[in-house]
């Protein structure tokens, strides 16, 4: 199947290939770290979800930036089932609605519009599934490099989340009419 949008003459949108998986081991150990710790379980999790989705029949999408001169996927996002744990923040009750996914570009190529087009895709692939909106929090260690990110792409958020990513977290509901 041909999966691709041209974005210009320097990167791609594409699906997520299972070569794609290791050569973004970088990016999530960058971003999947606290204190200068990788977090290694959180890595290895979204790894083994990213081999799932390709590998299985799976709700789960997953796109890469492409950097068009070679290298690693510049960029990851992708969307799949709700958790349980969003469906009070639909719409209404019974509103098919898609969960955010890893959403990481690469700390070089952070601010070049590549994470809003990829999450225009993320939005796009989340429609043309049947959903009608797309619903996500995100970890308070990305309260800085996240937030204001999804904020502009979603509206303010909706409301907060208690207790998601772990114990005592208080972390925002975006939700994006799709
Ligand atoms: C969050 C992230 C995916 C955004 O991708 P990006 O490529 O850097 O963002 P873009 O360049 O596409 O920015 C799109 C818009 O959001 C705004 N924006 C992005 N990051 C922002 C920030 N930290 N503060 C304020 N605005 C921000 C941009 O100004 C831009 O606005 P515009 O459309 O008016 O030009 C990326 O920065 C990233 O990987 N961050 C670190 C990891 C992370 O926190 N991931 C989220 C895990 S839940």
């Amino acid at each position: 199947m041909i999966d691709r949008i041209d974005q210009g003459p320097f990167f791609s949108v594409e699906a997520l290939k299972e070569d794609d998986i290791e050569l973004l081991d970088a990016t999530l150990r960058w971003w999947m770290s606290e204190e200068g710790r990788v977090k290694e379980e959180e890595v290895r999790e979204t790894k083994e979800r990213m081999r799932t989705s390709i590998s299985d029949i799976h709700d789960d999408v997953y796109i890469v930036a492409r950097d068009r001169t070679g290298g690693p996927p510049a960029g990851v996002m992708g969307c799949g089932c709700l958790d349980t744990r969003f469906y009070p923040y639909r719409s209404s009750t019974g509103a098919k609605a898609a969960g955010l996914l890893t959403a990481f570009i690469a700390p070089d190529y952070r601010g070049r519009g590549l994470g809003k087009v990829l999450i225009i895709e993320v939005f796009h692939k989340a429609g043309a599934s049947g959903c009608r909106e797309v619903i996500w929090s995100s970890n308070p260690r990305y309260r800085e490099t996240a937030w204001e990110f999804y904020t502009a792409m979603a509206g303010e958020p909706i409301g907060t989340i208690d207790g998601f990513f772990f114990t005592g977290s208080l972390s925002p509901v975006w939700r994006k009419s799709l």
